[in-house]
C-alpha cells in the first residue's frame, strides 16, 4: 500500500471506502506547481526528488531547468545518479543519453549510436525556476505561480530557509503557517504573549484559487538574540499582516508596522507522499539589509523547529476536509475556509 493511501489510527474504514477518492485527489494535486527544491541545489549535476510519491529528476540542460521521471527507458535506473553532457542527461548505467524533451538520442553500445527506437524516452513533465525555487508540474498546471514583485525587484534583501521536511501532510504544514491561535503557546515570545491569546477579529475573502485575509494584532517584540522585524518606529506597536493563501500549499504574507518598512514571507510546501512535505520559505525585506542571513534563518529554523513537533503529532494526519470531524470555532475561520476551498476546488477527499 503506498504511503498515500496509508491508513491512519482509527481511519482504516474510511480510508479504504475512499481509496478512489484518494486517487481523484492525487490526479488533482499534479495540475499545480508544486516546490522540488532551491534553485541554488541544482547545479551542474541532475538531482532526484519526489512530488505526489513521483521519483522525478530536475536538470539543467540547453539553459533551462527540466523535470523528468527519474527512470531510465534502458533498465530503469534513477536518472538522478547520472551526469551532465553538453546539453545532454546521461544515464550512469550504460551511458545513453537523453535531450531536453525526455527523447534518448544517443545509445553508446550501438553501432551506430544515433540510431535510436523511439520507445526510448522517459515522461517530461513541467518545470520552471522562480522565487530562488525550482517548481515541477507533473500534469498542465491550472493556475501560474502567484506574484510577489518584492521578491524581483533587486531591491529587497532575499534570505531563504529551510526546507523544513516534516513528517505530515503538505496541508497541515500550510495550515499551520496559517494558524493565528498557537502563537502564544507554541512560539512564546517569539511571535505571540501568553498573556494575550486572543485572536483578534478576521474574516476571509475566497477569490477562485485564492483565500486572502489580516490580521492585526500587537506587535510581538524583536528577541535580543533575533531581532529579524522592522519595527523600531514610531506610532502604535502593530504589526498587520496580510495574507494570500493559494491553494493548494503555497502562501505570500506580507508584515508591516505602519511605516515604510515591510517584510514578505513566500512559504511553499511541497507533497513528497501523503504523509511527507518539505516546506519552503523565501523572505524578503527592505530594511535591515546588511543583517547576515543566519539570523533570520535561525529566526526560521526556531519557530519550524517549535512547531514541527506540535504538527507532526496531529490525528489524523491528513487535514480533514469534513468540517464535522473538528471543532471550529470562529477564530479558526482561515481553517474552515480552507477546508471549504479546498473541497470547492475538488482538492479534498470527501
Ligand atoms: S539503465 Fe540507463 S542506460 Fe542502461
Ligand atoms: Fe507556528
Amino acid at each position: 500500500m503506498s504511503a498515500w493511501h496509508r491508513p491512519g489510527p482509527g481511519q482504516e474504514l474510511a480510508n479504504e471506502l475512499d481509496v478512489a477518492g484518494e486517487a481523484r485527489l492525487y490526479r488533482a494535486m499534479r495540475w499545480f506547481w508544486h516546490p522540488v527544491m532551491y534553485a541554488s541545489e541544482l547545479t551542474d549535476s541532475p538531482r532526484g526528488a519526489v512530488l505526489l510519491e513521483e521519483p522525478v529528476v530536475l536538470a539543467r540542460l540547453a539553459g533551462e531547468v527540466r523535470c523528468f521521471a527519474d527512470l531510465c527507458a534502458h533498465r530503469g535506473t534513477a536518472l538522478s545518479l547520472g551526469s551532465i553532457s553538453g546539453d545532454e542527461l546521461v544515464c550512469a548505467y550504460h551511458g545513453w543519453r537523453y535531450g531536453a524533451d525526455g527523447r534518448c538520442v544517443a545509445i553508446p553500445q550501438k553501432e551506430d549510436p544515433a540510431v535510436v527506437p523511439a520507445r526510448a524516452r522517459v515522461p517530461a513533465f513541467r518545470a520552471q525556476e522562480r522565487y530562488g525555487l525550482i517548481w515541477a508540474g507533473l500534469d498542465e498546471p491550472r493556475w501560474p505561480l502567484p506574484e510577489v514583485p518584492e521578491l524581483e525587484s533587486g531591491e529587497w534583501a532575499i534570505v531563504s530557509a529551510g526546507p523544513y521536511r516534516w513528517r505530515c501532510d503538505a496541508a497541515r504544514q500550510v495550515e499551520n503557517f496559517t494558524d493565528f491561535g498557537h502563537f502564544p503557546w507554541v512560539h512564546p515570545g517569539l511571535l505571540g504573549d501568553p498573556d494575550r491569546p486572543v485572536v483578534p477579529r478576521h474574516q476571509v475573502q475566497a477569490d477562485g484559487h485564492v483565500l486572502r485575509y489580516e490580521i492585526v494584532r500587537p506587535e510581538a517584540p524583536n528577541t535580543e538574540d533575533l531581532p529579524v522585524f522592522g519595527n523600531e518606529q514610531a506610532g502604535p506597536p502593530q504589526r498587520r499582516s496580510r495574507y494570500e493563501l493559494h491553494l493548494p500549499y503555497t502562501i505570500v504574507l506580507r508584515l508591516g508596522w505602519g511605516g515604510e518598512r515591510g517584510m514578505v514571507y513566500f512559504f511553499a510546501s511541497q507533497p513528497v507522499a501523503a504523509d511527507r512535505c518539505a516546506g519552503y520559505v523565501v523572505i524578503g525585506r527592505n530594511y535591515n539589509t546588511d543583517q547576515p542571513d543566519q539570523v533570520l534563518r535561525d529566526f526560521e529554523d526556531t519557530i519550524f523547529g517549535q512547531d514541527q513537533v506540535v504538527v507532526e503529532s496531529q490525528r489524523p494526519e491528513r487535514v480533514p476536509f469534513d468540517l464535522a470531524d473538528e471543532l471550529h470555532l470562529r477564530f479558526d475561520a482561515v481553517a474552515v475556509a480552507y477546508r471549504k476551498a479546498m473541497r470547492g476546488l475538488g482538492l479534498a477527499a470527501s
